[in-house]
């Protein structure tokens, strides 16, 4: 794992979206893995930023989202296909075509979760996977104790995330939904590298687990300590928890200058 620990949360974000912007132009048909929540907010602007001021192509990108709530039309303001065409993909040239999101309202889920895993495999596997992590230590919706083997499917979310989730819904918990669809861990861990993005003093405690804790399915994210390729871009307040925050930024700012953005 590679912990960059940047002063804010926009310089963090800058410095992934170098990563991201990096492999769309080497491989215009790259395929994404997107995330939702606040986290992964600034990414997106910088993203779109590139596309706007320097032509950064998204015309051949495939993307996966990594979760959905059940029961959230597509077309209502709180559901995950929302978020990303609100935030994201009207603001950049993607194919309607090519983005796929799990279907919240599916009448046969197992089916619908097959269809999604085939899908990211017949598009080749994902190349980049963007994370956010929960304050209880998820990933998409694998809330602890999910299997690290697991694929996509329905979850039921915790009553921390719930109380997490409820800003979205006018802070009224009962508005959030109980269920989702999400990646499985075991799908998130076949991505080809995984982005982990974490900002403010309410991540540093599952940051520290994840990354200096051991791998237990009760931090879900710590299983990245297994991944090939994971970047963990935070900020100060995400690193106050952390033993080794002055070994990380030292690794950093020592890292020759063709590992950069890559
Ligand atoms: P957040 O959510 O970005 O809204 O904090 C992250 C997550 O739950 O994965």
């Amino acid at each position: 794992m590679e912990i960059i620990i940047q002063p804010s949360k926009q310089a963090a974000s800058i410095t992934a979206a170098r990563v991201v912007a990096r492999l769309v132009r080497e491989k215009p048909r790259a395929v994404l893995g997107l995330a939702t929540g606040s986290t992964p907010l600034p990414l997106y602007h910088e993203l779109i930023r590139m596309h706007q001021e320097e032509g950064l192509d998204f015309s051949e990108v495939t993307s996966f989202n990594l979760d959905e709530y059940v029961g959230l039309e597509a077309k209502h303001e709180q559901s995950y296909h929302s978020f990303m065409w609100q935030n994201f993909f009207r603001h950049i040239n993607i194919d309607p075509d090519r983005v796929y999101i799990p279907d919240g309202m599916t009448t046969n889920v197992v089916a619908s979760c097959a269809t999604y895993e085939r899908a990211i495999v017949d598009a080749g596997g994902i190349d980049l996977q963007i994370l956010g992590i929960g304050s209880d230590g998820h990933i998409g919706f694998n809330e602890p104790t999910s299997s690290f083997a697991s694929r996509t499917r329905i979850k039921t979310l915790t009553q921390e995330t719930v109380v997490d989730n409820a800003r979205f819904f006018d802070d009224d918990e009962s508005q959030v939904p109980r269920h989702c669809i999400t990646m499985g861990i075991g799908t998130i861990m076949d991505a080809r590298s995984n982005i982990m993005l974490a900002f403010g003093d309410g991540k540093a405690e599952a940051i520290a687990a994840m990354v200096e804790g051991p791998v237990a399915a009760m931090v879900p994210a710590s299983i990245l300590q297994h991944h090939q390729n994971a970047k963990v871009f935070i900020d100060d307040c995400a690193a106050s928890q952390l033993k080794l925050a002055d070994y990380y930024r030292w690794v950093y700012a020592g890292k020759p200058e063709w590992q950069q953005d890559a």
